[in-house]
């Protein structure tokens, strides 16, 4: 156990774990990788990464479970979208049994970073890959680096379950065709400025419109949007822009089969907000926080309550972060002991 840790004091800040795990990508081929103490990497000035954005990224968990045990929640789905990411920006592939058994590796070694169980912290796991060497011209790296760093986690939104408001930004954060819809860094760079307006406005981050007509919800921030409907019927966005939230893919799975609701996946128009009672952000960062009210326009809609949080949303709360700490069943193949 880390007596040096707060745990109920953390947000989502960089700590330095006592071990990081890097693999590199030559000549065809992945290395088996390695744990390394230091915390930097020496890569050379020309690779397309650092100038072409030629990288991408994961964010998973690791949760202390009642029995002391350590698990993850869903390694194999990060898995898949970070293949996914690879084959957009031609990047190699990694297979699954690779990335999780590396995950967990990281995560064993630094097993004293793991928040305890009922502390509300987490260990956040960011693997990410990166297109390295002397490789000037716009064309993808010839090498690479497979990298995965822990930290322990609070909240990523500082309400934590308390609801903040979000307003909506006339920038984009996807092209209709680009990359929203896989986990490449050239997606963040450009929400840093909207993000920095929304936070400058007093509002926890901003809500992203359809990149073609800008009259439907997108995402928020770095979540995806879920609303509850007076019928109760969950309902978040279908969009070809948007990242497919793990998140967002398990409240689904929540809402149909732990809580009977009906799910609709669909145009979520920013006119029609009204029509939800509860409204919430989901991702590994965000887990849920709800949200209190979005402006558009100059106008601000409130759904469930700025400061209180809604019955529906509570229990999908509950019902997932339950799944992730071993306190509630959990659908087959949900979670990965390290
Ligand atoms: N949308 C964006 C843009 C994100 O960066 C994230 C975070 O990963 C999410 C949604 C939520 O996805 P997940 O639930 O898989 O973490
Ligand atoms: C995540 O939820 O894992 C994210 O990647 C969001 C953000 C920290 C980029």
């Amino acid at each position: 156990m880390n007596k040096e840790i707060d745990w109920k004091e953390l947000g989502f800040s960089y700590i330095k774990a006592d071990y990081s795990f890097v693999a590199y990508y030559k000549d065809g081929k992945w290395d088996d990788g390695n744990l390394v103490t230091d915390d930097k990497i020496t890569i050379s000035q020309a690779s397309p990464c650092l100038h072409y954005g030629q990288q991408c990224f994961e964010g998973l968990k690791a949760y202390r479970h009642k029995n002391g045990e350590i698990c993850m929640f869903r390694p194999d789905e990060n898995s898949k979208r970070m293949n996914i990411s690879c084959e957009r920006i031609l990047m190699p592939t990694i297979p699954e049994e690779f990335f999780i058994e590396s995950c967990k590796r990281v995560v064993k070694a630094n097993e004293r970073f793991v928040p305890p169980y009922g502390s509300g912290a987490t260990l956040y796991i960011r693997p990410y890959i990166i297109g390295v060497g002397d490789n000037i011209g716009v064309s993808p790296a010839k090498e690479y680096i497979f990298g995965i760093f822990v930290m322990p986690v609070g909240p990523y939104f500082k309400g934590g379950m308390s609801p903040v408001n979000f307003i909506t930004t006339e920038y984009d954060r996807a092209a209709p065709m680009g990359t929203g819809s896989v986990k490449v860094g050239g997606n963040y760079a450009g929400s840093l400025m909207p993000h920095e307006e929304a936070v400058k406005k007093g509002y926890a981050d901003c809500i992203y419109l359809d990149p073609a007509t800008h009259t439907k919800i997108e995402e928020v921030g770095a979540a995806n949007f879920f609303g509850i409907t007076k019928d109760n019927v969950f309902v978040t966005p279908k969009s070809p822009s948007i990242l497919q939230s793990i998140t967002r893919k398990s409240l689904v799975y929540i809402a149909e089969n732990y809580m009977g609701m009906k799910v609709e996946q669909r145009d979520v128009p920013i006119d029609s907000i009204d029509e939800f009672i509860e409204a919430g952000a989901c991702g590994t960062a965000a887990v849920i926080s709800p949200i209190g009210a979005v402006s558009h326009k100059g106008k601000k809609h409130v759904f469930y309550s700025e400061t209180e949080v809604g019955e529906v949303t509570k229990k999908l709360y509950n019902t997932l972060t339950g799944i992730q700490t071993g306190d509630v069943e959990a659908p087959e193949g949900w979670i990965e002991k390290v």
